[in-house]
């Protein structure tokens, strides 16, 4: 029986450990994939930590990889889809509840191959690792206020449509700012002043705020207003939902019913937005075969497009960790006790 090299975890909030597991075979329409380099996100410590949807120990954890190729199930469709091939995948550890195949911290990791994406040569698999869950998240949160897939929301005669991404610096605002960017909105961003350069230079954000300002709110209602832009919806990839809500209740337009909020973090339990404004939390679908649909649409089409053109790039920093599969969890404590406008990045 083959065997490769996984960090397990044993025991909910115990540490990872690296120890041998059996090496999967895909299924239909499966691939799997020898793992080239991994990133991390707050959902792998919550999960070790706290056991959030882990059935059962032991599981493997970790969303974000990419690597090469190594085997591909019956009835898989994508042409690209070869042994060998350079891609990207969005590990299902979360949908599959930490069954061990599933996760990406392993050295060959089992995924459907609607969330795998080919890379174009030229893009680094430590790049590479750095994109699937922060555009997963982003277009997850487009679905979630009904956004459509491509174009922008009908602005006001004469106005540009403009969209708001909150905590534009994290991982998951930065492929927000990105993907509204590319679907035509003039964006308005908000990210601690260190990484205010960034998110307007490199990220493309039309208007930057600090979010820790105390007239933030005001700054950005009045720069909507004096730019005459149209803005309804916002998307948030880390910070305060209360202040993004109070931006949204005054910018809204008069003939929009209600300004819609994608928000990335948890919506807090007893949340009341303020009137004209609904809050949801960012959920990808829940069923099946409509999930799959849409992570075809996200990561064999939309992604697959974009970096061949070139027009998505990783972002934000990268935080390169030495030390493979051994290195994870204390990586993981790493970005538990909080990261700036970067990515954790390990090579496994
Ligand atoms: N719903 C989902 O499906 C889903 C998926 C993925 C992630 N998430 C959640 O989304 C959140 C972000 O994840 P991530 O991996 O992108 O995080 P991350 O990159 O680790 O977030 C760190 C960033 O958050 C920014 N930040 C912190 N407080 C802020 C505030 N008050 N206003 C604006 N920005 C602030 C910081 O900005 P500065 O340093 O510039 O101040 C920093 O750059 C987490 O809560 C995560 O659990 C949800």
């Amino acid at each position: 029986m083959a065997t490769h090299q996984a960090a397990l975890l044993t025991a909910v909030g115990s540490p990872l450990t690296v120890q041998s597991r059996p090496t999967p075979t895909p299924g239909p329409k499966e691939i799997v994939i020898a793992a080239h380099s991994v990133a991390l996100n707050p959902v792998d410590y919550v999960q070790r930590d706290m056991g959030m949807f882990i059935e059962n120990v032991p599981a493997v954890l970790g969303s974000d990889l990419a690597g090469t190729i190594a085997a591909v199930g019956p009835d898989v469709t994508q042409p690209w889809a070869k042994p060998g091939a350079r891609v990207l995948a969005f590990a299902t550890a979360f949908y599959a509840r930490g069954a061990p195949d599933f996760g990406a911290f392993q050295e060959r990791v089992r995924v459907p191959a609607v969330f795998v994406t080919p890379l174009p040569d030229g893009l680094g698999f430590r790049e590479a690792a750095m994109m699937p869950m922060a555009v997963g998240t982003t277009w997850a949160g487009f679905h979630t206020v009904g956004h459509p897939r491509a174009g922008t929301l009908a602005a006001e005669p004469g106005k540009p449509p403009a969209m708001l991404v909150w905590g534009a610096s994290s991982s998951v605002g930065s492929g927000g700012v990105q993907v509204a960017r590319l679907l035509g909105y003039t964006v308005y961003a908000t990210a601690g002043a260190a990484n205010l350069d960034y998110v307007k230079n490199v990220l493309g954000a039309a208007r930057v705020f600090d979010h820790r300002s105390p007239s933030v709110v005001d700054d950005i209602v009045a720069a909507v207003q004096e730019d005459g832009v149209s803005m309804q919806t916002a998307y948030i990839g880390a910070g305060d939902l209360a202040a993004c809500a109070a931006v949204m209740a005054r910018v809204k337009p008069a003939d929009v019913e209600k300004a819609m909020i994608a928000s990335a973090p948890l919506v807090p339990p007893g949340f009341e937005a303020p009137a004209g404004v609904e809050a949801r939390f960012v959920m990808a679908p829940t069923e099946l075969e409509a999930r799959h649909e849409f992570s075809a649409f996200t990561f064999n089409q939309w992604l697959k497009e974009k970096l061949e053109k070139g027009e998505f790039v990783p972002s934000p920093g990268m935080t390169f960790v030495e030390g493979g599969l051994g290195a994870v969890n204390g990586a993981l404590d790493q970005l538990k006790a909080g990261v700036s406008g970067t990515k954790i990045v390990l090579d496994i």
